[in-house]
């Protein structure tokens, strides 16, 4: 049962194998509670959104399972240095090449053999043609590549991003999504953060809802529609969901 899956293709709970186990992550802030008691269960190869309005504990949630940060509770099954990061602020330098940068993180993340590390990114990536041009010149997308790479690095079996999305233009997007089925066809468990709920449904097997901290949803986005009750306007339905438990 090792097909790969597709986009069009739900992964069934039952037949997968679960590697990454997030259960009742608590985080505080002095008095207030960024996430409040948050679990999640992903698979191999499976695509998961974390979707909820600015402030909902998107970006604590995913820093603290790529180890940025430590929970005040809860337990996650896997060490951050299994898993990738590609965190919305990149820290890319302008001034230095694609295959430079490359070469920089992967001698910061200790690899073994860091011209092969580079050149697997290269073209993993698709960005070999780029490879001598400067950071500060590419387009927002093929940054975001870089971006991509480096979490990539150590060929992890989970890979974090955080509102990837978020500064990309449609064609840039659709890009985006189209190499991060790929990933996961492959078999990278990819979990994203996104507060644009229509394109989670599109692009993820697995919808976890957050707002103010709480998971007020998990499941399929076949379960979500339901769920909401969305017909017609799905995001106006789904804005109607939160603000009728509380937020
Ligand atoms: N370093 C921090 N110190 C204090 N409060 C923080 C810190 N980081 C996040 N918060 C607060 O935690 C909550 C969740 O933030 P965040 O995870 O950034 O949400 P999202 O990514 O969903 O927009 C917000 O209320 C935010 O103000
Ligand atoms: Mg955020």
């Amino acid at each position: 049962m090792s097909r790969p899956l597709t986009a069009s293709e739900p992964l069934v709970a039952a037949r997968a194998e679960p590697v990454l186990e997030v259960v009742d992550v608590v985080k505080r802030y002095g008095r207030r509670e960024a996430l409040r008691g948050v679990s999640l269960t992903a698979s191999r190869g499976e695509r998961v959104a974390v979707i909820g309005p600015n402030g909902a504990g998107k970006t604590t949630l995913l820093s603290i399972l790529a180890g940025d940060q430590k929970p005040d509770e809860g337990r996650i099954s896997r060490s951050p240095s299994e898993i990738g990061w590609v965190p919305q602020q990149s820290a890319l330098y302008g001034k230095l090449t694609v295959a430079e940068n490359l070469r920089l993180f992967a001698r910061l993340e200790r690899r073994p053999d860091v011209q092969a590390t580079v050149e697997r990114m290269l073209d993993q990536t698709d960005l070999r043609d780029r490879a001598g041009d400067q950071v500060g010149q590419l387009s927002g997308g093929n940054r975001q590549r870089v971006n991509i790479a480096i979490g990539l690095l150590s060929a992890p079996a989970v890979l974090l991003l955080d509102e990837p999305s978020a500064a990309l233009d449609p064609r840039q997007r659709q890009r985006l999504w189209e190499f991060i089925a790929g990933l996961a066809d492959e078999g990278t468990t990819v979990i994203f953060s996104t507060h644009n709920v229509q394109e989670a449904e599109r692009h993820a097997h697995q919808l976890v809802v957050l707002a103010d901290g709480e998971r007020l949803f998990g499941g399929s986005p076949a379960e979500l529609e339901a769920a909401v009750g969305a017909s017609g306007d799905f995001e106006a339905a789904f804005v109607s969901f939160l603000h009728d438990r509380g937020h």
